[in-house]
């Protein structure tokens, strides 16, 4: 293999890792702290439990930010969760590169520790109510509650589409073009997760990110666009194929998502579609299970929409697209499923060792992956040069037999695929708009890209 470029790393001042270890991840952690004061005010019992948790976050807090030195997790922490090994394994190996702290390592794998140390914090308490604590619910549940009016425009273009597909048979090249519509959907979706409310952008800047007009007005900010391909592969020989979907945050972009699955579904292109969940709170506002369950409820819920249910046109475009999820569900054509893969801090290049997922993955038609960190993991969360192919930048993936299709709003450094000169073109734009690092544009969720890889070069 000839010579890899070096990943990000949390002290190179040029990186979005400084930012994000210094400024966000305090704020993030601070966020978890107020979170269980809170639950600690609803439910007095835990007072006691509730503290000790704290405590530790706060303890964490200060290490981190005195640039302390990752530490192994110790065979206490491995028995309460035994995905924690993978994570020492990792943390041998990057040692012997250099001394891993948390304000110097890189980027990509520190990170993941963090989330999985705050998760180790409710799993060592006493107190049972702890174990399976999302200490991000209540953001993820107010930020989706606010998106009320994204959620209904995505409901009425569902209705359209829902009676269009009952009412004729539509041929395949319409169905292209609705593809891309829906994909876009899905895409833009991307722009709304929750990790950036701890940086410079606001509630209402990712909520004026949900609606249609804004999409059209973006398709020019989509600095790589493989979709045709993406097309072209699924849509040879017959439809009714199997679509696998790498989720990535909860609220406006899984619904966003399960717009998407329902036009799959709906039109016959697939006839199961498969979405992959984490199994621990990850990255502020990532789906798991159980958000797939309570995004279904709060649909059903007057009292969570109560603007769109005052409607009675409304509350039914909202009823009959919930119970069109719900049906799919039931029917087992719409799967809910995680692994334990997706809250590593491993490449997604070493998908093929993990047999039982690369067994289920060889399965799929198509796999859509969706979002920044997914992207990062699939392109090693590395400074490739810009131009490099993402063929190349997805290593032995790229003959893997997996069908890859990347969903992503730009919030890292990575980005691949581009045009000569455009990495630099727009540097420069953007630092003429009065932004002091002109590469940052990469970091904002304002430019996207549509990636795709067939496995088969
Ligand atoms: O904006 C930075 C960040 O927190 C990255 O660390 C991470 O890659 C990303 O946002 C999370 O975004 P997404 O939810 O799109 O994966
Ligand atoms: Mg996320």
């Amino acid at each position: 293999m000839t010579q890899l470029p070096k990943p990000s790393f949390n002290d190179d001042p040029k990186s979005f890792a400084f930012p994000s270890a210094h400024k966000r991840w305090p704020i993030i952690l601070k966020g978890a702290i107020d979170d269980v004061d809170q639950e600690v005010k609803e439910n007095p019992d835990l007072k006691k439990s509730g503290e000790e948790i704290r405590g530790k976050i706060e303890s964490f807090l200060q290490y981190l930010e005195s640039d302390g030195e990752l530490k192994p997790f110790t065979e206490e922490d491995i028995k309460l969760n035994p995905d924690l090994k993978y994570y020492n394994s990792s943390l041998e190996e990057m040692n012997k590169e250099k001394r891993v702290t948390w304000l110097t390592g890189r980027w990509l794998n520190t990170e993941c520790f963090l989330y999985q140390i705050l998760k180790l914090y409710f799993l060592q308490s006493s107190e049972k109510h702890w174990h399976q604590y999302d200490v991000f619910q209540r953001l993820k549940n107010d930020t989706f509650h606010q998106s009320d009016t994204g959620v209904l425009e995505l409901c009425k273009r569902y209705n359209i589409l829902a009676s269009q597909l009952a009412e004729k048979d539509v041929d395949l090249n319409s169905l292209g073009i609705l593809f891309k519509e829906f994909i876009d959907i899905s895409l833009w979706g991307n722009a709304t997760d929750l990790s950036l409310l701890a940086g410079n952008v606001t509630l209402e800047e990712i909520k004026s990110a949900q609606g249609e007009e804004n999409r059209k007005k973006n398709e020019k900010n989509i600095v790589v666009n493989n979709i045709s391909d993406a097309w072209r592969a699924l849509s040879s020989g017959n439809l009714g194929k199997r679509v696998d979907i790498i989720l990535d945050n909860a609220g406006f972009e899984l619904f966003a998502d399960l717009i998407l699955v329902l036009f799959l579904l709906d039109s016959n292109i697939a006839s199961e579609v498969h979405l992959h969940c984490k199994e621990i709170p990850w990255f502020v506002s990532d789906v798991m299970p159980k958000d797939f369950d309570l995004t279904l409820k709060m649909l059903s819920d007057q009292n969570f929409f109560p603007a769109i249910y005052s409607n009675k046109d409304d509350a039914k475009a909202i009823t009959d697209l919930h119970d069109s999820i719900s049906k799919y569900h039931k029917s087992g054509k719409l799967v809910v499923q995680s692994h334990k893969f997706w809250t590593l801090d491993h490449k997604f290049w070493s998908i093929p060792k993990f047999e039982d997922l690369y067994k289920e993955l060889l399965k799929s038609d198509l796999i859509i992956l969706k979002g920044d960190l997914n992207y990062r993991k699939l392109t090693g969360d590395l400074l490739w040069d810009p131009t490099t192919p993402f063929k190349v930048a997805i290593q032995d993936l790229a003959n893997s037999k997996l069908p890859l299709l990347s969903l992503r709003t730009c919030k890292a450094d990575v980005v691949v695929g581009l045009e000569n000169g455009l990495f630099e073109k727009l540097s420069e734009e953007y630092k003429a708009q009065g932004n002091e690092l002109g590469s940052y544009w990469t970091t904002t969720g304002k430019w996207a890209v549509i990636s795709f890889s067939d496995g088969k070069s």
